[in-house]
């Protein structure tokens, strides 16, 4: 049913799933994501959405192959199909015009902050873009995320492509250059919360799209529960996206540790099968 029509792998261990969803595709909204099992034995996992076409009905997400359902999703083939997708899920992000803001997007998560970007960009935003990755290899959407950027910066941790280091050091240059009203920023937690710091101080609002463990993506389980500014917030339907100023990031960071064992020895009981 959900039919795996396009696979492309865009960097290593990072691949681009296009899925035959003409429902999704047609009332998703920038900001929101998927959750998808990919067999009737499977663990339901939030994916993000990086594309959608409604002429062809389908949705784009990529991913990072890190542990057994990740893996297991890179090893689909075109033609091949998922046993369920659910979506869209999570609140649309809040378009409108802010004046000037800047979107931070590190690793994969660039692929959803392209969607954001143009819809912002498309409300009349000047959109300044900050894009980083552990290498220049590992850089995705350069080229999508030059198209719907008044200006694109590049940060890479090695160096080997635009400036070395973090994307939060052209995030404090360019706040102490001008003024910016809004920062939305799509990565590693780490990361997020590193920007969460450089614009506290200057009382930039700051949105964050959090990226907690999720089962049902109801509201239901609790699984991704979050605390934001002091109250128990359920990710997949109060957020994704939260104000980053709020977010305790040190809870996310150690929730999302909890199975650390449990998903090793998935990882390694699976590639045992597998190899
Ligand atoms: S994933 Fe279960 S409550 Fe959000």
């Amino acid at each position: 049913m959900y039919r795996i029509v396009a696979k492309k792998e865009l960097a290593p261990a990072v691949k681009s799933l296009t899925i035959n969803a003409p429902l999704i595709s047609k009332k998703a909204r920038p900001g929101q994501f998927i959750i998808i099992r990919v067999d009737e034995s499977g663990e339901r996992i939030p994916l993000t959405i990086a594309d959608l076409d409604v002429q062809q009905g389908t949705v784009t997400t990529i991913f990072l192959e890190v542990g057994k359902t990740t893996k297991q999703l890179g090893s689909l083939k075109e033609g091949g199909s998922l046993a369920d997708l659910a979506g869209p899920l999570g609140k649309p992000t809040e378009i409108k015009k802010y004046g000037k803001v800047v979107c931070v997007g590190g690793g994969v998560g660039v692929a959803p902050l392209y969607l954001e970007a143009k819809a912002l960009k498309d409300a009349g935003n000047k959109v300044i873009s900050i894009i980083g990755a552990r290498t220049k290899e590992l850089l995705i959407f350069e080229k999508e995320m030059q198209q719907v950027s008044d200006e694109l910066h590049i940060a890479t941790d090695d160096g080997s492509k635009g400036h070395h280091g973090f994307v939060t050091d052209v995030l404090q240059k360019l706040i102490t250059e001008q003024n910016i009203d809004m920062v939305l920023a799509i990565g590693p937690t780490v990361m997020m919360k590193a920007v969460a710091k450089v614009t506290k101080p200057h009382n930039i609002k700051t949105l964050v799209s959090l990226n907690p463990i999720m089962v049902d993506g109801t509201g239901m389980c609790g699984a991704c529960r979050v605390t934001v500014g002091g109250e128990t917030k359920f990710t997949c339907v109060d957020g994704p996206e939260f104000d980053a100023h709020l977010v305790d990031f040190e809870e996310l960071m150690n929730r999302q540790r909890t199975y650390l064992e449990e998903e090793k020895v998935a990882l390694e009981r699976w590639k045992r099968c597998h190899h």
